[in-house]
C-alpha cells in the first residue's frame, strides 16, 4: 500500500513487476490525484483518505506500506496519529518504509530553526495548509525514534548529499 501516492509516480510500476497474487493499494488525500490514478493506472485499488486518520481499511491488512515524503508535510500531532494508524492497518510481521527530512536538510534551515533541530526538536514550517508540499517538517533522528515505540526499527539510513542536494532519511520498521 502506497500511502500518499500522489499521481502514482511509484505505484504505477508495481503491476508489471510484482509476481504472484499480491494485491496493490494506494491512497492520497488529494482527490484530483486519485481521480487521475483511477483513470490512468490499472491493477491498483485507489482511494481517497482525509488529512487526518483513519484510513478506510481494516486492521492488520497490509504486509507492506510505504510513504515517500508524506511525513515531511505533516504536523507533529499528525506524525503521532498517522504512525498509530499505519500500525493499525499493518499486519503483524508487516513492514513500513517511509522518508523524512533529517540531518542532511540542516543547512537548509534558518538559524532559529537549526537551533531547534540541534536540540532534537521537530521543526515545522506551517505558513501554508498542512499536507501541502510547501508545509514542511524537519525531523531529527532521535525525535522520530521516540515516536516509533510501537514499532521495531529494522533500519535507518541518513540521507546523503547528492550533487549538493539533501536526500531524505529512510526508515524501515516492523510491526511485531
Ligand atoms: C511530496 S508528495 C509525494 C508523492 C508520492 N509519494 C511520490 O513520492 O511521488 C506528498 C504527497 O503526500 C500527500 N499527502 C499529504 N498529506 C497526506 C495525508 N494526510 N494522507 C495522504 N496523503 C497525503 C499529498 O497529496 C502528496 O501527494
Amino acid at each position: 500500500m502506497d500511502w500518499g501516492c500522489g499521481p502514482g509516480r511509484l505505484i504505477r510500476h508495481f503491476p508489471s513487476i510484482i509476481e504472484g497474487n499480491s494485491k496493490l493499494y494506494a491512497c492520497d488525500y488529494n482527490p484530483a490525484s486519485i481521480d487521475w490514478c483511477k483513470e490512468n493506472i490499472e491493477g491498483v485499488s485507489f482511494s481517497v483518505n482525509n488529512l487526518n486518520p483513519p484510513l478506510n481499511y481494516e486492521e492488520n491488512k497490509f504486509d507492506f506500506i510505504y510513504a515517500i515524503s508524506i511525513f515531511t508535510h505533516l504536523s507533529e500531532k499528525m506524525h503521532k496519529e498517522w504512525l498509530s494508524e499505519l500500525y493499525r492497518v499493518l499486519a503483524p510481521g508487516g513492514i513500513l518504509y517511509f522518508t523524512t527530512h533529517g540531518a542532511s536538510f540542516r543547512k537548509k534551515l534558518r538559524s532559529a530553526e537549526r537551533a531547534l533541530f540541534d536540540k532534537g526538536r521537530i521543526v515545522i514550517r506551517d505558513k501554508t495548509e498542512e499536507g501541502h508540499r510547501s508545509y514542511a517538517a524537519f525531523q531529527p533522528e532521535n525525535h522520530l525514534r521516540n515516536l516509533l515505540k510501537e514499532f521495531e526499527v529494522l533500519a535507518f539510513y541518513e540521507g546523503d548529499m547528492i550533487s549538493d542536494k539533501p536526500q531524505q532519511d529512510e526508515w524501515i520498521l516492523k510491526k511485531n
